[in-house]
């Protein structure tokens, strides 16, 4: 099995969502967590950004012993020795500086020519390596970027000094193929690349964040960056929750894990909604409410006999105490007297068979039935005779 480094930028690219803003004691207690979900790197912040981020990162990095901290430079030598100032308390300081390697954003952004974004590149990773134990360089909208032109500036950073290369997919336009294959082709033509790790990052725009990050770890990406609950820029970044539990439920297929502890998944998707406010939707694959919820009386009936016939992974394996059935307007006869067994009501089958009706008739006017609704169901039936 090849172990997969998880990177996780929660407190960075997550915080830069569009209604989300940690404070430091929240950006703490997000990163102790962290630590005990198992991540190997927690990108704390953007030091330079501003003196709450410069701080918060300072923290967390002086008290995260059991995962790498890091911060986002931009390609320029305040924003480094900022980085460094905050970090080098650290138990392994690590800085991620990144510069954009794509047309687009070499012409109308940066207004440099390629050679000039490799020049740039080398010089700060030079600058960095002198101080970092650990350099990570990112091609910023690295999917977008003329393949020849990667190889050649990431042969060129790893000269320098980088020790992790990461190939983003900054605005999530890839397709997994493609994705996947850009990392093939920098495994195959990059000459040093074997020197150093090699990471995705992947956003959501298209929906396809974890597909491209699971294509990327098929072509030789050994790290993957993402979120927790997938919060970031736009549409988010790849859902670590998601990424973890797939390599595990398809480990005969990816053959690679990661490290992290997954019971600990739901109690930090639990933190990082309450202190940024943005709601777990429902049907959110891990960790939303309704991932091991069956509501239909087939799927009902199935799962009380065999468990796997319709649930491919154990809740209990990510932390929530145990699935549900949910008594709705689709369920069925086996799924109602199982429920009142379970609550203790005892009952005839005449009496079964006349408060099953009653019990369609009231479900096809609600979202749910409670457990209350039913105790209710029971008394009328014993009182009305
Ligand atoms: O999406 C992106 O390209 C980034 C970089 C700064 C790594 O977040
Ligand atoms: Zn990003």
């Amino acid at each position: 099995m090849r172990k997969i480094n998880i990177f996780d930028t929660t407190l960075r690219d997550g915080e830069q969502s569009a209604g989300i803003n940690l404070n430091y004691s929240e950006k703490l207690e997000i990163a102790f967590q962290l630590e005990r979900l198992g991540v190997d790197i927690i990108e704390a912040g953007f030091p330079a950004a501003s003196k709450g981020d410069f701080g918060s990162v300072q923290e967390i990095a002086n008290k995260i012993r059991h995962a790498s901290v890091t911060g986002l430079a931009r390609s320029v030598q305040g924003d480094i020795d900022a980085a460094w100032e905050s970090l080098k308390g650290g138990a392994e300081p690590r800085l991620h500086v990144f510069i954009a390697t794509s047309p687009i954003h070499r012409d109308y952004k940066l207004k440099l020519s390629k050679e000039q974004v490799i020049e740039t590149a080398v010089q700060t990773v030079k600058y960095a390596a002198e101080r970092f134990p650990i350099v990570q360089w990112s091609a910023e909208d690295a999917s977008r970027t003329e393949l020849d032109y990667l190889v050649e500036i990431v042969e060129a950073v790893i000269q320098a000094g980088a020790r992790v290369i990461n190939i983003p997919d900054t605005v999530g336009y890839a397709a997994p193929q493609e994705y996947g294959a850009i990392f093939k082709h920098l495994r195959e033509h990059v000459p040093s690349i074997d020197k150093v790790n090699l990471s995705a990052h992947c956003h959501d725009d298209l929906g396809m964040a974890i597909a491209n990050s699971l294509a990327a770890i098929e072509g030789g990406a050994n790290q993957i960056e993402g979120t927790i609950n997938g919060i970031g820029e736009r549409a988010g970044n790849a859902a670590l929750e998601e990424l973890a539990v797939a390599l595990r439920i398809r480990s005969d297929f990816y053959q690679a894990k990661t490290g992290l502890t997954l019971n600990e998944i739901k109690r930090t998707s639990d933190l990082v909604s309450k202190l940024t406010g943005f709601a777990v939707p429902p049907n959110k694959a891990i960790i939303g409410r309704n991932a091991y919820a069956h509501e239909s009386g087939i799927h009902q009936d199935g799962v009380l006999k065999e468990k796997t016939t319709y649930e491919i992974i154990s809740p209990e394996l990510v932390g929530v105490s145990s699935n549900a059935l949910v008594l709705g307007k689709h369920s069925g006869r086996h799924a109602f007297k199982d429920r009142l067994k379970t609550l203790k009501l005892s009952v005839s089958d005449e009496e079964s068979n006349r408060l099953f009706i009653q019990f369609k008739e009231l479900a096809d006017k609600k979202k749910e039935m409670t457990d209350e609704d039913l105790v209710a169901l029971v008394l009328e039936e014993k009182t009305s005779k």
